[in-house]
C-alpha cells in the first residue's frame, strides 16, 4: 500500500516550517483547520496544525485519518521535561502515552481510558524506530545540521535521544509541585505535553500506527513559560523541519 503519512504539530509556526517542505501542494480547509496535502522527498504527506490541547488535537487527528486516509500519523512538537537528567534540546520519542489528568475513580482506576481497559497506548514500534533512526542521523551529523550555530550556543544544545513514556493533559505544567505530583504517580514518564496521548487514543480507535516526537523546550517548572516562547522560535521549528525531512528520506 502506498504510504500517506499524516504529520501533526502543536505549534502553528513549527508546522509552517514543515509545510514549507511540501511539493505539489493542495490546501483543504475543514473545521477551522488547514490540511496541506503534498509530498516530502517524494513521500505522500498531509500536514496540519493540531491546535492546542487534547480535544483540539483529537479532532484534527480524527479528520486526518477519516478525511485523508493517512496510513500513519506522526506528531511532532515540544514538551516539558519531567525525568531527571533531561535537558532543553533533548528529544523524546514515545514508547507509550498516558493522560495524566484523566481520573474517573471510583468507577475505574486512575488514568484508565474509559471503555478501553488500559492506561497506556503504545506507539507503533516500526514508526517509532524509523523516527529514532532519523533523529540519530541528525544528532550524529551535529546539531548544527538542524539549527544555526548561534542557537546552539545560546541554548547550549547537545541533544540526547530518549525513548519512553510521554504524559499529556490539558495543562501547561510550570510548577515543581505539579511536576512532582505527576512523577510520583507516573514515575516512568519522561516528559509532559498537551496532545500526544489524545492523538494516541484516536489512533488506537482507528487502528492507525502513530508515533510522537517531542523536543524538550523547558523543565516544566516555574521557568517553563520564560524558556518556552524563545525556544520555539529559535530551535523547535528548525528541529521539526529537519526531523520530518530526514524521516521522509528514510521511508
Ligand atoms: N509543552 C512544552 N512544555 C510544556 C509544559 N511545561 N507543559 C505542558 N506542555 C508543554
Amino acid at each position: 500500500m502506498t504510504r500517506n503519512i499524516g504529520i501533526l504539530g502543536a505549534m502553528a509556526q513549527e508546522i509552517d516550517e514543515v509545510k514549507a517542505l511540501l511539493t505539489e501542494k493542495t490546501i483543504v480547509k475543514i473545521a477551522n483547520r488547514e490540511f496541506v496535502v503534498g509530498k516530502i522527498n517524494n513521500v505522500r504527506c498531509v500536514v496540519a496544525f493540531s491546535k492546542w490541547g487534547k480535544v483540539a488535537a483529537t479532532i484534527t487527528a480524527a479528520l486526518l485519518i477519516q478525511e485523508f486516509a493517512v496510513t500513519d500519523l506522526i506528531f511532532i512538537g515540544t514538551a516539558g521535561a519531567l525525568a531527571d537528567g533531561l535537558k532543553v534540546g533533548d528529544i523524546v520519542i514515545s514508547k507509550r502515552l498516558v493522560q495524566h489528568d484523566l481520573d474517573a475513580r471510583p468507577i475505574i482506576s486512575r488514568f484508565e481510558l474509559p471503555l478501553l481497559n488500559r492506561v497506556y497506548v503504545d506507539s507503533d514500534p516500526d514508526l517509532t524506530a524509523l523516527a529514532g533512526r532519523a533523529v540519530s542521523n541528525l544528532i550524529n551529523k551535529g546539531v548544527e545540521s538542524m539549527v544555526g550555530e548561534e542557537a546552539v550556543k545560546e541554548f547550549n544544545l547537545n541533544p540526547t535521544l530518549y525513548f519512553g513514556d510521554i504524559a499529556s493533559g490539558d495543562q501547561f505544567v510550570n510548577s515543581i509541585e505539579k511536576r512532582d505530583e505527576i512523577l510520583s504517580l507516573l514515575p516512568d514518564v519522561l516528559c509532559v505535553e498537551m496532545e500526544g496521548a489524545a492523538v494516541a487514543q484516536a489512533c488506537l480507535e482507528f487502528n492507525t500506527p502513530f508515533t510522537v516526537i517531542r523536543t524538550i523546550s523547558d523543565t516544566a517548572d516555574h521557568n517553563a513559560h520564560v524558556d518556552f516562547g524563545r525556544f520555539i522560535i529559535e530551535v523547535a521549528n528548525a528541529y521539526s523541519r529537519a526531523i520530518i525531512n530526514e524521516i521522509m528520506r528514510l521511508v
